[in-house]
């Protein structure tokens, strides 16, 4: 039996049980102990039809780690082991910063969900960055993006300097960075979607943020909660400005959409909002004419699942709350059942399949 399937077995029949018998946030910080602890047998072997090269870099596979398991770096070698193509660490604020009051994640056991408030809880990028160096050091066979959020006490008009000093203390350790303003826990954030924010913002990142992160790619991760059209205008001003993809997207603050009526505040993931992540990303794919890779995120649980996000149009897709339901196997499941999907299909690549539902 491979490594992988023994975790997952164990995982499904005993931790499961025990983790969720634990609060939300406890069970999590135990998670990434036990996965910082675990042994680094190597990750599995890829089949060759799953690899993918975006922005000339080679992911042995389309799936990631969505930000947000690991904030601080602390488990970078088990998402290896586990069989991620590439891991997202983060986000990561400048400063250390505990984030909001506790309680701040729920489950949603019915619907095999997640609500979360965490409002970006840091070790600070001085605490991670040595943490990236050592893997970096050791050598890792997986992409590592870093996402990166500004502090919650940073003034409007600072934003772009938290942004500027992550670039710079951390660009260098990042196959790609991706740029958070979608995170609806940190007041006023969202706001930075907006096609004249995002003009201010990068024009002062172009210009301060220094050799450090100069040639890696920079993704911005989205909201679904954004109305079709301020969408629209946000993906030509990711195309007017360069940007190298869009991450569609973070967690809803809808509710009864979604039919998941709740007393908890934050953002919802998991399968209530798969159906409009996949929305999103066709309509990012269809309206940018493919020009721009996306990463496909929210509510995968399945192969499937995957496979309909590719099909719609992302290059590349992540998982959080699927592993916390599914067990950490998922990550193998979905890419055998990829590699069978893509033969049933006749595609010989991921890459053939990407936007073809559109
Ligand atoms: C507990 C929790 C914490 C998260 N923290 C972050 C974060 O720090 N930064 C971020 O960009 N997204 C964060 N996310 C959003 C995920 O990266 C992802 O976009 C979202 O959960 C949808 O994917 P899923 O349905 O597979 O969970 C978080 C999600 C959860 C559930």
């Amino acid at each position: 039996m491979p490594a992988v399937s023994i975790i997952d077995a164990v995982y499904r029949h005993l931790l499961k049980r025990f983790l969720f018998a634990q609060d939300a946030e406890r069970a999590h910080r135990m998670t990434l102990r036990m996965l910082a602890a675990m042994p680094a047998f190597g990750p599995p072997r890829d089949k060759p039809e799953l690899g993918i090269k975006l922005w000339g870099i080679d992911f042995p596979n389309p799936i990631g780690l969505a930000a947000g398991m690991d904030k601080d770096a602390v488990a970078i070698r088990g998402w290896e082991t586990l069989g991620f193509g590439f891991a997202e660490l983060g986000t990561i604020t400048p400063r250390p910063q505990a984030g909001n009051e506790i309680p701040r994640i729920w489950r949603v056991p019915e619907r095999r969900a997640l609500i979360n408030r965490l409002g970006f809880p840091s070790e600070g990028m001085e605490a991670v960055a040595p943490r990236i160096e050592r893997i970096r050091k050791a050598g890792i066979s997986i992409p590592l993006a870093l996402n990166f959020g500004p502090n919650s006490d940073t003034p409007p008009e600072g934003i772009a300097a938290d942004y500027i000093a992550l670039l710079a203390r951390l660009g260098r350790l990042a196959d790609f960075i991706v740029v958070n303003v979608s995170s609806p826990n940190t007041p006023g954030l969202r706001d930075w979607q907006s096609p004249e924010k995002m003009r201010e913002l990068f024009a002062a990142v172009g210009e301060h943020a220094g050799e450090s992160a100069r040639g890696r790619p920079v993704l911005l991760k989205i909201s679904p909660d954004l109305e079709r059209n301020e969408m629209f205008r946000i993906c030509d001003t990711a195309l007017a400005l360069g940007l190298d993809g869009i991450v569609a997207g973070n967690t809803t603050v809808a509710r009864a959409a979604v039919g998941v009526p709740s007393p908890h505040p934050g953002g919802l993931s998991g399968p209530p909002i798969l159906i409009r992540a996949r929305e999103l990303i066709r309509d990012i794919y269809t309206h940018t004419r493919g020009q721009i890779p996306i990463i496909g995120v929210g509510g995968i649980a399945s192969a499937e699942d995957a496979w309909l996000h590719i099909r719609a149009g992302a290059s590349l897709v992540e998982v959080y709350t699927g592993l916390v339901y599914e067990g950490p196997g998922l990550v193998v499941r979905i890419k055998s059942g990829l590699a069978d999907l893509l033969r049933r299909g006749g595609f010989r690549s991921i890459g053939e399949a990407v936007g073809i539902d559109r």
